[in-house]
């Protein structure tokens, strides 16, 4: 028998990533902030100071940034008029435009509004027509680069050395530069050289992760704009803001997506019951995706590390070594170096997939994977057999002896 689902939802937009709700709730300070020293500004002289916005995911920044972009765009025919010139703002989220090479181009694409530009140019190239299309069209530009952990590490120096020391030469006439960096990457500034940090000369603005009691207002929020009057319950909702607070430092995105994915579910009511089936429905959707593009070599290390784990032993990063180095060996394939192999788990530890620990007993790392362990492990096994990777068990002491799987 199916189960009747019932539709809660009423507007499916509200739990759409660029939905703008009416409110924004708890940023104030900030809100504050960057409208004095950068928005305000821009608005009386057409430049403000730049800005480096930092937070983790999901604390709001890009809704903030974009709300008070638009609110500065409303008054753009009177700034116009005041100053001469409008102001201009190119948005650009770095994920997928990483180099500096492609992100002097997009400025100017969108500058011009002009989706076909000169191909195949240098970077000096474009940076020039750049500087020439400011010339001679001078705006107060504000440039808006998301997610900017995404510039490729080579790039950024020379890229915001570029932009900001653009301000400072007369080659853009009469147009103004502001710069706001936005990034979930809190040492980001240690990665610019101080050259570069002394013509940008941005402030720091810092989001702060969201605790339950905040997030379960921007649910309220959210379902009461989005779901059906009277279908859900509120300790469903506080169990969302809780479990966001506790796992995923208090992102709100998430919260939203496990309030949506919970509507999914509802038979009756949206209660506990839902969220619970919400939350584990998207962490196994995750877990699969990471599974399914991972290289052979991620997925052959974290096989090993749940057959040490099945197997009772600590996933001790020299034993994790030697299991790799026979599975290599076995395979007939060269292993890689300790220190790529140090790496490629820190890159597997990002996704959330395993968690590295220090034991301060034994003085070095291990690895292990916490919950959701049987169904990763099945996930593993069913990609594995699907590649046509096998692996032998781990055998102390006798690596040279391993029972050979068919
Ligand atoms: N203070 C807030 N009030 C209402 N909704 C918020 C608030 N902060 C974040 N959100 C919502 O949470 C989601 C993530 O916010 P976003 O600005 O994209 O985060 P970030 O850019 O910091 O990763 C968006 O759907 C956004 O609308
Ligand atoms: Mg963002």
């Amino acid at each position: 028998m199916l189960k009747k689902i019932k539709n809660i939802i009423k507007n499916e937009d509200v739990f759409e990533s660029n939905y703008k709700p009416h409110q924004i709730l708890f940023r104030k300070e900030v809100i504050e902030e960057l409208t004095n020293n950068t928005y305000n500004l821009l608005y009386t002289y057409g430049w403000g100071d730049n800005v480096f916005v930092y937070g983790e995911k999901g604390t709001g920044k890009t809704l903030t940034v974009k709300y008070l972009s638009k609110e500065l765009e409303k008054e753009n025919e009177d700034i116009k008029k005041r100053l001469g010139a409008g102001v201009k703002i190119v948005y650009i989220n770095c994920n997928g435009v990483r180099t500096k090479y492609q992100i002097v181009k997009e400025i100017l694409k969108k500058l011009k509004n002009q989706d076909n530009l000169k191909r195949g140019l240098p970077t000096c190239d474009y940076l020039d027509l750049l500087k020439k299309h400011l010339r001679e069209h001078p705006v107060n530009l504000l440039i808006i680069l998301d997610e900017a952990h995404a510039i490729s590490k080579n790039d950024r120096d020379s890229l915001f050395y570029s932009l900001s020391r653009l301000k400072e030469q007369d080659e853009i006439g009469d147009a103004k530069i502001t710069i706001i960096t936005i990034t979930n990457e809190i040492f980001f500034q240690n990665t610019l050289s101080a050259p570069t940090l002394s013509s940008y000369r941005g402030y720091s603005l810092v989001f702060s992760p969201y605790n339950a009691k905040q997030l379960e207002e921007i649910l309220l929020q959210r379902a009461e704009e989005g779901l059906i009057k009277g279908s859900y319950d509120s300790n469903a909702i506080k169990k969302i803001a809780y479990e966001v607070a506790e796992k995923y430092k208090g992102d709100a995105r998430r919260a939203i997506l496990i309030l949506k994915k919970s509507a999914q579910f509802v038979e009756n009511k949206l209660s506990k019951e839902e969220v619970g089936k919400a939350i584990m429905s998207i962490e196994r959707n995750e877990m699969n995706k990471y599974v399914l593009n991972m290289n052979d070599t991620k997925l052959i290390l974290l096989k090993i590390v749940n057959g040490l784990m099945k197997g009772g032993r600590t996933p001790f990063f020299d034993v994790i070594y030697s299991y790799y180095q026979s599975v290599m060996a076995y395979r007939n394939e060269e292993a890689q170096s300790e220190r790529n192999i140090y790496r490629i788990l820190d890159k597997i530890e990002e996704t959330e997939l395993i968690i590295k620990k220090y034991s301060s007993k034994k003085k070095k790392y291990f690895y292990f994977i916490e919950q959701g362990g049987e169904f990763l492990e099945k996930m593993i096994n069913m990609e594995m057999e699907r590649r046509g990777i096998y692996i032998m068990d781990y055998e102390e002491n006798s690596l040279s002896n391993w029972n050979e799987v068919d």
